[in-house]
C-alpha cells in the first residue's frame, strides 16, 4: 500500500476506505473479527498501519477503517468466553441469547440464499444466539453498557493510531427488540448519538460514515440533526442511477434526489456506484428489483441475496460510454463520491467465485505475473487474477491505461481533477432544469457565484433538448473540459444536441454588460 499511495494521490483521491484487516478466520472475507486491535499478520503489523497512516497523511490523504461491531467472528475471545459464562452475567450478555427462535420474529433474513434463521444454535451455551448475517457472526448485545465501553474502548484505540473515521458497518441492526423489525430503532440512534459526543469532545475531526442500506426516510436519519453520523452512504440513490440508465429516464434520479437532498448543513451523502458487496437491490419495488435483474443481471449465476454481484463495467457490457455516464452523474450529483478500486480502469469480475469474491480479485497493475498485485506463486493468492479474453490482466490494468492518453483511467482523473477545482461539484446546492425530453437530466450545481449545468443524455440515441434556464438569461455556458463557449443564454429555451450517451458539465460564465 505505501507503494500505491503515490498512484492513488494521482488519481485526486483524498481519503482511502481500508477493507477490514483484523485477525480474522476469514470466513467473511474479515468482516468477522477475532481481534478489533490488531492487524492480521496476512497484511501487516500494526507499525506497518502507523507508518502508512503517516505516509498517507504526508500526501493529504485520510484513512477510514472499519468498524465492524455489530457482531464478532465466534472464535473471537468474547463469545468463547460468554458461551461458558453463566447466564445473566455481563460476560454473558456480551451477545444475545434465547431459548426459543421465536424471539424477533419479526426481523428479516439479510444473506436470503444462505441463512434460514437468525438464530443459530450453540451447543456449549446450550441456548441459540442471534445473528443477522452469517451464522459464525454472533451479534454483540449493545444493551449491555460494557459493551458500549468496549466499542468506545476500539474507537480511541484506532483514532489515537491516526486514523480519520471509521465505517460503520450494518449499524442499522446493532440493537433488536421484539415486535419490530429490529432495525433503525430509537435506542440505535441514542447510541450513535452516544459515540457521536465522544468523537466531538475527543477527536473532533473524525468523521463516521454509516453505512445503512435503508429507504431514504430512514438513512437520513443516521444524520440525525447533525449529532450522529456526518456521512452515510446514499444507497437509495444507486440503484435508482443504474435504473434510469437502463429506463433512459431522468424520473427514477430526480424522484430519489427530491427526497434526499436535505440533510443537516454539516452532514454529506457518500455516493457510489459499486463496491465491494454485491449490488444492492433490497432498496427498491419487487417489479423493479425484477427489472434490474433482468436488465444486469440475465445470467443467474450474477444473483446473490437480492442483489448482483458484478463490477460496473460487465454490468455495463463494458461500454464506455455508459461506464463514462454513470461515472458523470456520480461526480456531479450531490455528496462525496466513493469509488470502488479497479472501477477507475474498468476491471470485470468472475462470476464462477463464490458468494462477492468475483468482485474481489486482485487490482490489476500490470500484465505481469499475478496482475503486479504480489510475487507468490499463483496457486498461494486468495483469489485469482482476472484471465477472461474481455477483461483479462493483460489487456486491462494500470500501466497499459496510465500510459494511453484516451483510457479509462486518464478520463477518470481528468472529470475528478475538473470536480476538484470547481467547490460547487461538492458543495454546492443542486436545482433540477425543466427540460421537453425524460431521457434528459439536467440540474445546476451552485455555490455562491459559480453555477454548473449537467447535462446528461440517457438513452441511446442522439436528440436535440430544450432547457428552461430563465434564472441564466446572459450567462454563457463553458464547456468544462475543453473550454469552449456555447452561445449565450437567450431568453427563449436553451437547445442542446446529444450523442447518446452523452453529457456536457457547463461552467455558467456571467457577462457583464455595461
Ligand atoms: C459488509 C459485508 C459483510 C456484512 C457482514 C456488510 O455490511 O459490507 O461485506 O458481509 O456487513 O459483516
Amino acid at each position: 500500500m505505501l507503494r500505491k499511495l503515490d498512484y492513488i494521490a494521482s488519481l485526486g483521491v483524498n481519503t482511502i476506505w481500508l477493507l477490514p484487516f483484523y485477525p480474522s478466520p476469514g470466513r467473511d472475507d474479515g468482516y468477522d473479527i477475532s481481534d478489533y486491535r490488531s492487524i492480521s499478520p496476512e497484511y501487516g503489523s500494526i507499525e506497518d498501519f502507523s507508518r502508512l497512516v503517516e505516509a498517507a497523511h504526508s500526501r493529504g490523504i485520510r484513512i477510514i477503517i472499519e468498524l465492524v461491531v455489530n457482531h464478532t467472528s465466534d472464535e473471537h475471545p468474547w463469545f468463547q468466553r460468554a458461551r461458558r459464562a453463566p447466564e445473566g452475567s455481563i460476560e454473558r450478555d456480551y451477545y444475545v441469547w434465547s431459548d426459543t427462535t421465536e424471539k424477533f420474529a419479526d426481523t428479516r433474513i439479510i444473506f436470503v440464499d444462505s441463512q434460514t434463521s437468525n438464530w443459530s444454535w450453540d451447543p456449549v451455551a446450550c441456548a441459540y444466539y442471534w445473528h443477522r448475517f452469517y451464522a459464525h457472526q454472533p451479534d454483540l448485545n449493545f444493551r449491555n453498557p460494557a459493551v458500549v465501553d468496549e466499542l468506545l474502548a476500539i474507537m480511541r484505540f484506532w483514532l489515537e493510531k491516526g486514523v480519520d473515521g471509521f465505517r460503520l458497518d450494518a449499524i442499522p441492526h446493532l440493537i433488536e427488540r421484539e415486535n419490530t423489525s429490529s432495525e433503525n430503532l430509537p435506542e440505535t440512534h441514542q447510541l450513535l448519538k452516544q459515540i457521536r459526543r465522544v468523537i466531538d469532545t475527543e477527536f473532533p475531526d473524525a468523521v463516521l460514515l454509516a453505512e445503512a442500506n435503508l429507504w431514504p426516510d430512514d438513512a437520513r436519519e443516521y444524520f440525525g440533526d447533525g449529532d450522529e453520523c456526518h456521512m452515510a452512504f446514499h444507497f437509495p440513490l444507486m440503484p435508482r442511477l443504474f435504473m434510469a440508465l437502463a429506463k433512459s429516464s431522468s424520473g427514477p434520479i430526480r424522484d430519489i434526489m427530491e427526497v434526499t437532498l436535505s440533510i443537516p448543513s454539516q452532514c454529506q451523502w457518500a455516493i457510489f456506484l459499486r463496491n465491494h458487496d454485491e449490488l444492492t437491490l433490497e432498496m427498491v419495488s419487487e417489479e423493479e428489483r425484477e427489472f434490474l435483474w433482468d436488465t444486469f443481471a440475465a445470467d443467474k449465476r450474477a444473483r446473490l441475496n437480492l442483489g448482483i454481484r458484478r463490477r460496473l463495467s460487465p454490468l455495463l457490457d463494458q461500454d464506455r460510454r455508459r461506464i463514462e455516464l454513470l461515472h458523470i452523474l456520480l461526480l456531479s450529483l450531490p455528496g462525496s463520491p466513493v469509488l470502488y478500486y479497479g472501477d477507475e480502469i474498468g476491471m470485470g469480475d468472475n462470476i464462477a467465485l463464490g458468494d462477492r469474491d468475483g468482485v474481489r480479485t486482485p487490482m490489476q497493475w500490470s500484465a505481469d505475473e499475478n496482475a503486479g498485485f504480489s510475487t507468490a506463486t499463483p496457486s498461494a493468492l486468495d483469489l485469482p487474477v482476472i484471465v477472461d479474453p474481455h477483461f483479462n490482466y493483460q489487456a486491462i490494468n494500470v500501466d497499459q491505461q496510465d500510459g494511453d492518453q484516451h483510457s479509462l483511467l486518464n478520463w477518470i482523473r481528468e472529470r475528478l481533477c475538473i470536480r476538484h477545482h470547481y467547490p460547487a461539484f461538492a458543495r454546492g446546492g443542486m436545482d433540477f432544469v425543466e427540460v421537453d425530453d425524460h431521457k434528459v437530466v439536467a440540474y445546476v450545481r451552485s455555490l455562491g457565484d459559480q453555477h454548473i449545468l449537467c447535462v446528461i443524455n440517457l438513452a441511446n440515441q442522439p436528440l436535440a433538448t430544450s432547457l428552461i434556464l430563465s434564472d441564466f438569461e446572459g450567462f454563457v455556458p463553458k464547456e468544462l473540459v475543453g473550454g469552449q463557449s456555447f452561445p449565450a443564454v437567450a431568453a427563449r429555451p436553451y437547445t442542446l444536441t446529444l450523442q447518446p450517451y452523452a453529457y456536457f458539465w457547463l461552467l455558467l460564465e456571467h457577462r457583464y454588460t455595461c
